[in-house]
C-alpha cells in the first residue's frame, strides 16, 4: 500500500470543507484510496441518516416533451418513439397503489410542458392524490422549468419537493448538450431552482456524470455549487447514450460505462460527506450499467429509491437512455425486488414515512 497517498486521502477526509482540488483528488481515487472514501461516506450516512431507505413511487406519467435536450431519448425531435400520456385515472390508480403499499411518497415525472392546461392538470392531480391518501402521501414533482406562479400553485396544492437537475453547472458544457435557444437557457434553469427554494420546496438537483466534454473539474464545480446553493436533495446518475439523440455522435470520446458508474459512486460519496443530512437518490440509470448498481449507491451514501410504479405497458416508452432496466416489470415486481436488494445492502426500507430531507428541516427552523 502506498502510505503517502493513503495519508493524503485521509487528510482530505478530515477536512470540514473541501476545496476543488480536494474534490478532484477524491474523484480520482482508486483502490485503497477509494475504499477509504466509501468507508467515510457510509459512516456519515449511518450517523446522520441511519441505514435506511425511503421509497418514492415513480410515476412517469407522460413522455410528451416540449424540449430538445441533445442527450435525452424523449426529446421532442425524436420521432422514433410512441408518445403516451397516462389518463388521470391511471395516475390516480398508481398513486393508490403507492398508498396501499405504504410508500411514504410518490414522484410525478414527465416530459416538459408549460402552459395553463398542464399547470391545471398537475394541480388537479395533486389535490386528488392528497384526497385519496388522506394527505398522507408525500409528493415530489419533477416536471421541469415552470413559471414561479405555477410552482407556487403546485406547492399550495401539496407538492413539497421538487427535483430539477441542472445537468451541468459549467455553462459552456451546458450549451454543448442543449440546443442554443431560448427554450434551453442555463440562467432560466438557475432562476427556477432559486424560485423553488424561495417558495419553500425541498429542492433537489443533480447532474449527469460522464457526459461528452465533461471533466473532473466540471464535476467538482457541480458539487461545490450544490453545497453553496444549499440543496436539500440530490439525484445524480451516469450519462448513458441513446441511439436516437444528437449526442450519440460524440460516443467515441466517452469514458467506458463502468468508469462512468464508478465515478457516479464517488460523486455520491463525496456529496454525502459534504452535505451530511441531505436526501440522495440512488438513480435508476446506475442499474442500467450494473445489476446491483442502486444497492451499491445505497451502501455508500444514497438513502432514496424510486421504484417505478408506472403502469407496465407504458414503461418501454419512457426511455431517457438505452438499456433502461425494469421496463417490463409490474409495480409489485419492482417492490419485492427492491426490498430484497435493499436488505442485501444492509439497509432497511422505511414504510409509511415521508422521509423528508433532514437538511431541509434544519435549514428552515
Ligand atoms: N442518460 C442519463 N440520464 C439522462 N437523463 C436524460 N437523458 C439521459 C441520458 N441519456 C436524465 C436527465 C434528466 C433526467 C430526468 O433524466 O438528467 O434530468
Ligand atoms: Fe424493478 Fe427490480 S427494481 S424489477
Amino acid at each position: 500500500m502506498n502510505r503517502k497517498i493513503e495519508n493524503t486521502i485521509n487528510e482530505i477526509l478530515t477536512r470540514v470543507d473541501f476545496s476543488k482540488t480536494d474534490i478532484i483528488r477524491l474523484l480520482e481515487s482508486e483502490a485503497e484510496d477509494r475504499t477509504l472514501l466509501f468507508k467515510k461516506s457510509s459512516e456519515i450516512k449511518k450517523k446522520y441518516i441511519g441505514n435506511k431507505v425511503w421509497f418514492r413511487g415513480l410515476i412517469e406519467f407522460s413522455n410528451i416533451c416540449g424540449k430538445d435536450c441533445l442527450y435525452c431519448g424523449i426529446r421532442k425531435g425524436n420521432k422514433n418513439l410512441k408518445r403516451y400520456n397516462l389518463s388521470d385515472d391511471e395516475i390516480l390508480a398508481a398513486a393508490k397503489f403507492a398508498y396501499d403499499n405504504r410508500y411514504g411518497s410518490l414522484a410525478l415525472q414527465s416530459g416538459e410542458l408549460e402552459g395553463g392546461l398542464f399547470a391545471n392538470r398537475v394541480e388537479n392531480l395533486l389535490n386528488k392524490i392528497k384526497e385519496l391518501s388522506n394527505g398522507e402521501l408525500g409528493i415530489t414533482l419533477s416536471v421541469g422549468e415552470q413559471e414561479p406562479e405555477v410552482y407556487k400553485r403546485w406547492y399550495n396544492a401539496g407538492a413539497h419537493r421538487y427535483l430539477l437537475r441542472v445537468e451541468s453547472t459549467n455553462q459552456t458544457l451546458y450549451s454543448k448538450i442543449h440546443p442554443n435557444d431560448s427554450k434551453h437557457n442555463f440562467n432560466r434553469r438557475m432562476d427556477c431552482l432559486k424560485n423553488l427554494q424561495d417558495i419553500g420546496y425541498q429542492t433537489g438537483t443533480g447532474v449527469m456524470i460522464g457526459l461528452p466534454f465533461q471533466t473532473l473539474d466540471d464535476l467538482a464545480g457541480d458539487l461545490l455549487f450544490m453545497k453553496d446553493f444549499n440543496i436539500d436533495m440530490c439525484g445524480m446518475g451516469p450519462y448513458i447514450e441513446h441511439a436516437d439523440t444528437p449526442l450519440i455522435k460524440h460516443s467515441e470520446n466517452l469514458m467506458p460505462l463502468k468508469e462512468r458508474f464508478d465515478l457516479t459512486l464517488k460523486m455520491i460519496a463525496v456529496i454525502r460527506i459534504m452535505m451530511k443530512d441531505i436526501n440522495i437518490v440512488a438513480a435508476t440509470a446506475l442499474q442500467a450499467i450494473d445489476p446491483i448498481g442502486r444497492e451499491k449507491a445505497v451502501k455508500i451514501g444514497a438513502n432514496i429509491l424510486m421504484p417505478n410504479i408506472t403502469p407496465g405497458k407504458y414503461r418501454d416508452s419512457y426511455k431517457l437512455y438505452d438499456n433502461k432496466p425494469c421496463t417490463d416489470d409490474s409495480a409489485e415486481d419492482c417492490q419485492s425486488c427492491l426490498e430484497a436488494r435493499v436488505s442485501l445492502a444492509d439497509a432497511e426500507v422505511i414504510y409509511g414515512e415521508w422521509g423528508d430531507s433532514k437538511h431541509y428541516d434544519k435549514r428552515r427552523h
